[in-house]
């Protein structure tokens, strides 16, 4: 029986106790009297920065790699995990997916703007404050949200969330001018912090017909290799999870974080949200919130 489902009752830290069993079989029907209080949307009774320590603490315990290599992701440590090569014929790789990034950040609006209008220092740092908590909509903001109320802003069409080319491609670009730069999101005032617990909620809370939660895997489970149908994937810890996006998939398309989120989701038998969702904006900003000073990396392939 692998890890994550063993050590689960045992587990001592604290975030990964208030791991909650989910009474239903998927994540949209959850029944809301069966969480424990401490990870209802209430704001949880541990600061997001004891949160972050403490997921570190139980990560270590397992998981030997220096803190700076955990958003290599999982194909960085997982012997025999061989991750396909980019740049080879036909496939698309970073730099061809940075100049179609480039090119659609520079396109002229019909008011004769650009993407840059909307963001300070042409874009440069910018990517280190997203997903941020906006007083004004009293919302989460993800990077993609923002390039897309940008558009509207001009008067352009938006941009889905499903399309990689184009947001993918803008959204790495953008990363890019913060490449190296350390993530600085932060949780301040009682809405961020209930914007933070409803995504620590989902984090935590077991999902699906596997019954696991984010965290059986990415914070008990860190390090190990996960069997899929005889393909191995190594699983990558929590802790710095958001910091290396969008991921290259084999054949050049592009995976978005919360294109990760539905895999994940799926991956447990569960019914994964929207993308752009309330639930994984939410739980972008948890995630972030748990990467929060470490440098930003360059997009880099899947397994
Ligand atoms: C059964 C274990 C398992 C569970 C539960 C799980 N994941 Fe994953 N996750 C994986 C594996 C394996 C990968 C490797 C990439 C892939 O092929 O999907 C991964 C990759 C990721 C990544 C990409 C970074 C990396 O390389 O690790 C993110 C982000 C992520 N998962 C988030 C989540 C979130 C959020 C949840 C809860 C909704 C979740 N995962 C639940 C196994 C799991």
């Amino acid at each position: 029986m692998p890890v994550y489902k063993t050590v689960l009752l045992v587990a001592a830290c604290l975030l990964v106790s208030g791991v909650a069993a989910n009474t239903n079989a998927t994540a949209t029907t959850a029944n809301a009297k069966a969480i424990p209080a401490a990870i209802t949307s209430a704001p949880p009774s541990v600061t997001p920065e004891q949160d972050r320590v403490s997921m570190i603490a139980a990560i270590r315990r397992r998981f030997p790699a220096p803190i700076e290599d955990w958003s290599l992701g999982g194909a960085s440590f997982a012997p025999g995990v061989a991750v396909v090569p980019l740049g080879g014929a036909n496939a698309t790789n970073v730099n061809d997916v940075l100049a179609i990034g480039k090119k659609a950040w520079e396109r002229k609006f019909r008011n004769g703007k650009s993407m840059a209008a909307c963001f300070p220092n042409g874009g440069r740092l910018v990517a280190t404050t997203y997903p941020q908590f906006d007083s004004q909509k009293q919302a989460v903001v993800t990077l993609e949200s923002a390039i897309n109320a940008c558009l509207l802003l001009h008067q352009e069409p938006p941009i889905g969330f499903r399309d990689g080319l184009t947001m993918g491609a803008i959204s790495a670009y953008l990363r890019s001018l913060s490449v190296g730069q350390k993530l600085n999101v932060r949780v301040t005032g009682p809405a961020a912090l209930s914007e933070y617990a409803s995504g620590r909620h989902w984090f935590t809370r077991k999902l699906g017909h596997q019954d696991l939660a984010c965290a059986s895997c990415h914070v008990l489970a860190a390090g190990q290799i996960h069997d899929e149908n005889g393909r191995k994937l190594g699983i990558a810890p929590a802790v710095g999870q958001t910091l290396a996006w969008p991921r290259i998939e084999p054949g050049g398309a592009l995976r978005s974080l919360q294109q990760q989120f539905q895999i994940c989701m799926r991956r447990v038998g569960a019914e994964p949200f929207e993308l752009g969702s309330l639930e994984y904006d939410r739980l972008e900003f948890f995630l972030a919130a748990a990467s929060t000073g470490l440098p930003i990396r360059p997009a880099m392939p899947t397994q």
